[in-house]
């Protein structure tokens, strides 16, 4: 990456990026000088939706399947052959274990095997870094808006591995809460996506769900009230339910998660005095929410930064420039341990050579 995307200069290194955490299979080839050269991915949403969710064990036997492909896919496309890579990033958590294991073992064997330096990257790192990849990059500090299926945090980012949280969800993410009412709604899985199609066409204000904590000091998030509103406005509605009736429910969803992010999201710039903002993770794929931000953001004449649609949701181009930076301040792994972590705080990184 260049200078002007706050990473250090010096000679130009080639990264392989991997992603397996959950159910996206992905693989991206980075250059610090040319940048994003090729990113491959297979999403797994098909296997899954039979179940209604992703299933680890059946997540883990396709990651074996379609990891090697796609890196061959990803090399040939970036023009690079394997022995042009300076490192090999994957993502080493938080996510699910046996699929995490995949990318993993994968990835620190082929650093092995090429005699290059392997780079564990955090997911979440991965996902707040991933407006580095845009030609309008975020500079530090930044306040971010971390929105995923898992997870719900407005971050201080002063650096690379230096962030203080705001604060989180107490319960369930945002991404959790357009997953679950979508269920409730008959949708199926991936349930976000489609519930946020279906509040295209509702109408607002028809149902008025909790906006939990917004009036509330701190920066707390709470979000599993909603889904039992939602239970209860469909139980009302009985036999009754039809597709205008989803989608007003589905729009009551969408602006009472937009809302609450929002409100929140605001306070947490006004109180901090940041003037630019980076709003990442699959949530941020929510047009919804991209506007309303965007225009709170023009209120207070801060700079707003998202990725681009394709790399809001789980991708191995996040993981490719977060591996990077890391591996050109010197955050390389100095041992051969394949690194797999179920749970993994991201409080607890560190910026390369930081105790
Ligand atoms: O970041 P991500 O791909 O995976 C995790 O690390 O969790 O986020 C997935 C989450 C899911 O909950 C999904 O429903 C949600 O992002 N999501 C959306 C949209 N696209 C993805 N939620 C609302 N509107 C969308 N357009
Ligand atoms: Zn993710």
């Amino acid at each position: 990456m260049r200078d002007s995307k706050g990473f250090k200069g010096g000679c130009p290194l080639r990264i392989l990026g991997i992603e397996s955490s959950c159910d996206e299979s992905a693989v991206a080839v980075l250059d610090s000088d040319r940048g994003l050269l090729s990113h491959e991915l297979f999403s797994q949403v098909d296997l899954h939706r039979l179940y209604g969710g992703v299933v680890p064990e059946l997540a883990s036997r396709d990651h074996v399947q379609r990891l090697l492909p796609l890196v061959r896919q990803a090399l040939a496309k970036a023009q690079t052959p394997a022995s042009q890579l300076d490192g090999v990033a994957y993502t080493a958590g938080p996510g699910l274990v046996g699929a995490l294991l995949t990318g993993a073992a994968l990835g620190r064997s082929l650093a092995y095997a090429l005699g290059v330096p392997a780079v564990p990257v955090h997911h979440l790192e991965g996902h707040l870094l991933a407006p580095l990849l845009e030609e309008r990059a975020p500079p530090f500090p930044h306040l971010a808006l971390l929105v995923s299926g898992g997870h719900t945090m407005l971050i201080v980012v002063r650096a690379l591995g230096d962030y203080q949280l705001l604060g989180e969800t107490r319960d369930d993410a945002a991404g959790e809460a357009f997953d679950k009412s979508a269920k409730l709604l008959g949708l199926p899985y991936p349930g976000g996506p489609e519930l946020a199609r279906l509040a295209e066409g509702g109408r607002a204000g028809v149902f008025e769900f909790p906006r939990p904590m917004l009036d509330r000091a701190g920066f707390e998030f709470s979000f599993s009230g909603l889904k039992t509103a939602v239970m209860l406005a469909v139980r009302e509605a009985g036999a009754a339910i039809n597709d205008p009736l989803r989608a007003n429910i589905a729009r009551g969803v969408q602006d009472a998660i937009v809302d609450t992010l929002v409100g929140k999201t605001a306070r947490a710039l006004d109180e901090t005095g940041l003037n630019h903002l980076v709003v990442a993770g699959g949530v941020s794929a929510n047009r919804a929410l991209r506007e309303a931000l965007q225009a709170a953001a023009t209120a207070r004449g801060a700079e707003i930064y998202f990725p681009r649609f394709e790399f809001c949701t789980d991708n191995a181009a996040m993981i490719a420039v977060a591996g990077m930076a890391r591996l050109q301040q010197g955050g390389a792994a100095t041992h051969l341990a394949i690194e797999a972590r179920a749970q993994w705080p991201l409080m607890s990184l560190r910026a390369p050579g930081v105790q």
